[in-house]
């Protein structure tokens, strides 16, 4: 019997419906909300004949590579009927989606997993990390108090200007879509606050926090998103959390490691912890070597043998030449750095150095290629704060 993933008409989302509450232990109530915010025509779900066997969601946005954002699909609320589970659904939605974001020109997809095995064997990578800071509200006290501080509405021209400034510097922070705005602005759980940070000019920075009662009056900071251009900014934030610290136990925030809010922090004692990691997948392979940035080398050129069942189009040689700071990527060339697409997404995103993918046998060269691919791909510290 033909299976296809398809947009679900109005029947196949309510059959829909309660697969994801039961996989994600969600309340069915709470589904179409959540189906409503991420747009109807981003769902997909496979069918057999009239049967919804299980979907998934398609969140369009972009990351930041080397300075410049690169588009990506996201995919969150995969989820597979308990009856069908165990016989291969979830890895054929994940490679007709990935067919699907090749044909709509789409470079790349990003997704948390839940478990790495079905996203490996579907050409995703571990690309990079969230980190998860945790420090009493005592611990923030800076003192700063220079800036003017104002009551934030929505992620205006002058917010989204500003995340855009913050995010393009830190390899694999999203260029969100409305979605992603949607989880920070207009949470699904608990009120939010959001305050800006203003000098003589302009928004220096700002922050966007709930503050939840946890034990007795105690009340516990989440932040969901944080900003900041220069460093009163950052302390002036530091401030502004901490003037909660009467009745604010934690503040939590999510991140880069270390981050600019760690780094100014005037007391030694806080949490960090890598909570989770992300998988990235090389959809269109010359697209996202060409879209992103690459550090200004004189020149640099890389000879690429790739192997990638589930996209063949991605398969074969490639040479890479980087001028400037950008990539031209044509067919051809010695296929010098032979490694499968897998580990291309982790080099890419700098997760890890070209030199330590040979210690893993995911990459193969000889001694002058791993450093002319190390030259291009420095190993960094790609991060995203934010959840999907
Ligand atoms: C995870 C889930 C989507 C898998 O669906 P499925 O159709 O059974 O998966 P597949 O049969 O295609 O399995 C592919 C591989 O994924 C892994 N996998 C499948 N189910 C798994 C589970 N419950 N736990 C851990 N790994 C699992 C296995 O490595 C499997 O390959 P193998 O059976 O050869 O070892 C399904 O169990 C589900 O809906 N779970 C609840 C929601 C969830 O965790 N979603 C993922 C969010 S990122």
């Amino acid at each position: 019997m033909t299976r296809e993933l398809v947009v679900p008409d109005d029947g196949e989302r309510a059959a829909f419906a309660p697969i994801v509450a039961l996989a994600f232990g969600t309340a069915l109530e709470d589904i179409a909300p959540w189906f409503e915010r991420a747009g109807f025509p981003n769902l997909r779900v496979l069918c057999e004949a009239d049967r919804v066997l299980g979907g998934l969601l398609r969140v369009p946005m972009a990351q930041w590579f080397g300075g410049r954002s690169v588009a990506t699909n996201g995919v969150a609320g995969v989820a597979v009927a308990a009856e069908e589970r165990g016989a291969g659904v979830a890895g054929e939605m994940m490679r007709s989606f990935l067919r699907e974001t090749r044909a709509r020109g789409v470079p790349l997809s990003t997704l948390y997993p839940a478990t790495v095995p079905l996203y490996r064997r579907a050409g995703y990578e571990r690309a990079g990390a969230r980190h998860r800071v945790s420090v009493l509200a005592e611990r923030l006290v800076t003192q700063e108090r220079g800036l003017s501080v104002t009551a934030l509405l929505q992620e205006d021209a002058e917010v989204l200007a500003l995340h855009a400034a913050f995010a393009s510097r830190r390899d694999g922070y999203l260029d969100r879509g409305p979605y992603l705005w949607d989880r920070i602005f207009r949470p699904r759980k608990g009120q939010h606050h959001a305050y800006g940070v203003r000098g003589p000019q302009s928004l220096e920075g700002y922050v966007v926090y709930t503050n939840k009662q946890e034990h007795g009056h105690d009340t516990e900071i989440q932040v969901l998103d944080f900003v900041a251009s220069t460093g009163r900014a950052v302390r002036r934030l530091l401030q502004l959390l901490s003037d909660h610290r009467s009745l604010a136990n934690r503040v939590t925030w999510h991140g880069a490691s270390p981050d600019v809010f760690t780094m100014a922090l005037p007391d030694r004692r806080h949490e960090l912890v890598a909570v989770d990691h992300w998988m990235l997948r090389i959809v269109d392979l010359p697209t996202a070597l060409g879209e992103r940035g690459f550090p200004r080398v004189p020149e640099g050129v890389l000879e690429l043998e790739v192997d990638d069942e589930v996209l063949p189009e991605n398969a074969g040689r490639w040479r890479v030449v980087v001028e400037g700071g950008r990539a031209k990527v044509a067919r051809g060339g010695s296929g010098a750095l032979r490694l499968d697409v897998r580990a291309l997404a982790a080099l890419y995103s700098g997760y890890l150095s070209v030199h330590a993918l040979a210690q893993l046998d995911l990459v193969d060269g000889t001694a002058n290629t791993l450093d002319a691919a190390d030259r291009l791909f420095p190993p960094g510290n790609p991060c995203m704060g934010d959840m999907f």
